[in-house]
């Protein structure tokens, strides 16, 4: 039995915008966003979703469907840059939201957007030394640059909760290779100072910190692990989904393999394009990217999945960048991810500015608001009141989307 990644669940906001929209309002070519960055839609928080409600709806999706498992749950660990305290975690909001066990320890991890994966590590170190406790690992994140920034198209939102423990091939949904490469280097390419609620970023220079995080900790795992054949599937994190393109590209010429134009397009397509399809229509989850594209892979390739092998690369600025490998189980129920893109709400680039400002404003001034719409969701966040943040969980929203056929009306999805 090994310690591996058991299910995985999706969380993403109300309302999104299209790039083309977007493109249009900032007067700049739709194939840009389009094609240029690979972007379609762009995930935007209403006023009662932020990182810790976006996360409750996915762990809490998650729990729905193991409910066996709830009262096992040892260690709740949240990977996010969106932290919304400097000393409180994120863990602990959802370790009351979802009734977790009172012996389970609930921590933040950060370090940009590779936070989720070592929070992913650190829980599968620790299932393997408990074999009959789960742990949940959780990401989740909002995006958020400066309007009319070079970043602003490349924002989003949304959280992944995954579920780890130990168990055959049989209940698995992806057992993780023993060895990893890593890669840290110090660098200033994206950051948020703790004063700032939106981010900084040497947009060039961060992609090539990230690409060459990739050969740096793909040679790393080369040293270390022997099974050198080539993966069925890559998954990258996703800040814009052209990157997976350019990190495809880099990879593959670094090991040689002389891809033609032609050629890559035709590899890309079976074995990348799979899963990236939904980093297209959410946009940048920082922490969640990777694993948002490995729920889009599961929801593209299901029963295909079996026994495939995938290669996954986390990248984190600043910088921690981990190359590892994955080989797929047989617990591959289908996944139902078209149900959040079809809840969603469209807005229009002006109510997109609106929700942008005021989400800033609102942490600036500690307001608490409450919207009666917002109360519909099963995890609403109210406001701040004396400093304190207030989040309501309405069991009487929870009761009517379990009641209610899952599939028209959850605002958190089955992804695998
Ligand atoms: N039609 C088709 N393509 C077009 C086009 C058009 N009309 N106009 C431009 N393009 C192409 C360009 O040729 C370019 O392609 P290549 O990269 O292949 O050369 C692409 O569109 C982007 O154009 P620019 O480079 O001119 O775009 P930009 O100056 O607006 O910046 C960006 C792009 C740097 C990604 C910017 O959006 C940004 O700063 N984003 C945030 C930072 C980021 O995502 N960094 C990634 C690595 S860091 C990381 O991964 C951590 C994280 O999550 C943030």
């Amino acid at each position: 039995m090994d310690a591996a990644i058991l299910d995985v669940s999706v969380a993403t906001p109300k309302y999104y915008v299209k790039h083309e929209e977007l493109a249009k309002a900032r007067g700049i070519d739709p194939d840009k966003y389009r094609y240029g960055l690979g972007c379609w839609e762009m995930a935007v928080c209403s006023p009662g979703e932020d990182a810790v409600t976006l996360a409750a709806q996915a762990a809490f999706d998650l729990l729905q469907r193991h409910p066996n498992v709830a009262d096992q749950i040892g260690l709740c660990v949240v990977g996010t840059e969106s932290g919304v305290d400097q000393a409180k975690p994120i863990a602990i909001y959802l370790h009351q939201l979802l009734n977790l066990p009172k012996s389970c320890r609930a921590f933040e991890v950060k370090h940009a957007c590779y936070g989720g994966t070592a929070g992913l590590q650190m829980a599968r170190a620790w299932t393997q030394q408990h074999p009959k406790r789960y742990a949940l690992v959780i990401t989740t994140d909002i995006a958020r640059y400066e309007r009319y920034s070079p970043g602003e198209s490349t924002q989003g939102a949304g959280a992944v909760a995954m579920l780890i423990g130990s168990a055959a091939a049989e209940q698995t949904l992806l057992t993780l290779s023993k060895e990893s490469g890593v890669h840290a280097n110090e660098v200033y390419d994206f950051w948020r100072p703790t004063y700032q609620s939106t981010a900084q970023v040497k947009g060039k220079f961060s992609i090539s910190c990230y690409l060459d995080g990739l050969v740096e900790a793909f040679e790393d795992y080369k040293a270390r692990e022997n099974d050198h054949t080539e993966p069925d599937y890559f998954l990258f994190h996703v800040p814009f989904p052209r990157m997976a393109r350019k990190a495809f590209r880099r990879l593959s010429d670094h090991k040689g393999l002389n891809y033609s134009d032609e050629m890559i397009e035709n590899v890309f397509e079976n074995k990348v394009e799979p899963g990236l399809w939904i980093n297209r229509r959410i946009g940048n989850i920082y922490t969640g990217s990777l694993y948002l594209m490995l729920a889009g892979l599961c929801e593209r390739e299901g029963e295909k999945l079996r026994d495939k092998r995938i290669a996954l690369f986390s990248y984190g600025s600043g910088s921690c960048s981990e190359y590892f490998t994955g080989t797929f189980g047989h617990n591959l129920p289908k996944p139902h991810l078209h149900n959040i893109l079809n809840w969603r709400k469209e807005v229009d680039v002006a109510t997109y500015e609106q929700l942008h400002d005021e989400a800033l404003a609102m942490e600036r001034n500690q307001s608490l608001r409450i919207e009666l719409e917002d109360l519909q969701h099963p995890f609403t966040f109210l406001g701040i009141r004396d400093h304190e943040r207030i989040y309501k969980r309405n069991d009487l929203a929870i009761q009517s989307t379990s009641a209610k056929d899952n599939d028209s009306i959850s605002p958190t999805i089955r992804a695998c």
